[in-house]
C-alpha cells in the first residue's frame, strides 16, 4: 500500500456543535495524519467551484448555501490508503447508511449536513488539495 494524501472538510454543521476536536481524533485515531489544516469560511465563488461536479444537482443550490453558513475547517490527511481510509472513517454520505463508529453516523445531521467532506479518488484529492492548499503549506 501507497503513502497517500486527502483533502477533508469539516463542515459547518461540525464546526457549529464545537466537534472539530472529536472529529479530527478520529482521522488520527484511523492512523491518518494532520498534515495541514485551515479554518477558514467559504465564499459563495469557492464553494461553487468546489463542488462544480454537482452543478446540475437539485441539491446544488441548498449544498453551496450549507457550506457557506459558517466555517470550516480544510485539512490534508496522509497515511497509508488514506484516500479509502478516511472514506471508511467518514461513512456513506446519508448518516441513515453510515456504519456504527463512523463520523457521519456519530455526529451528521442530514445527508446534506452530513459534517465531513473526503476525496473520492487519487486524481479528485490531488486537484481538492490544491484547491486550498499549495505544496508549502503542507508538513508531513
Ligand atoms: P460530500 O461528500 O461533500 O459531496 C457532495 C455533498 O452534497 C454531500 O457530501 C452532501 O453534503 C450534499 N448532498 C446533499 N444532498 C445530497 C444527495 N441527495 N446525494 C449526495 N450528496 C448530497
Amino acid at each position: 500500500m501507497a503513502v497517500e494524501r486527502t483533502l477533508s472538510i469539516i463542515k459547518p454543521d461540525a464546526t457549529r456543535r464545537n466537534l472539530t476536536g472529536k472529529i479530527v481524533a478520529k482521522f488520527e485515531d484511523a492512523g491518518l495524519r494532520i498534515v495541514a489544516s485551515r479554518r477558514i469560511r467559504l465564499s459563495k465563488g469557492q464553494a461553487e467551484a468546489f463542488y462544480g461536479v454537482h452543478r446540475e444537482r437539485p441539491f446544488f443550490k441548498s449544498l453551496v448555501e450549507f457550506m457557506t453558513s459558517g466555517p470550516v475547517v480544510v485539512q490534508v490527511l496522509e497515511g497509508e490508503n488514506a484516500i479509502a481510509k478516511n472514506r471508511e472513517v467518514m461513512g456513506a454520505t446519508n448518516p441513515a447508511n453510515a456504519a456504527p463508529g463512523t463520523i457521519r453516523k456519530d455526529f451528521a445531521e442530514s445527508i446534506e449536513a452530513n459534517s465531513v467532506h473526503g476525496s473520492d479518488a487519487a486524481e479528485t484529492a490531488a486537484n481538492e488539495i490544491h484547491f486550498f492548499f499549495s505544496d508549502l503549506d503542507i508538513h508531513s
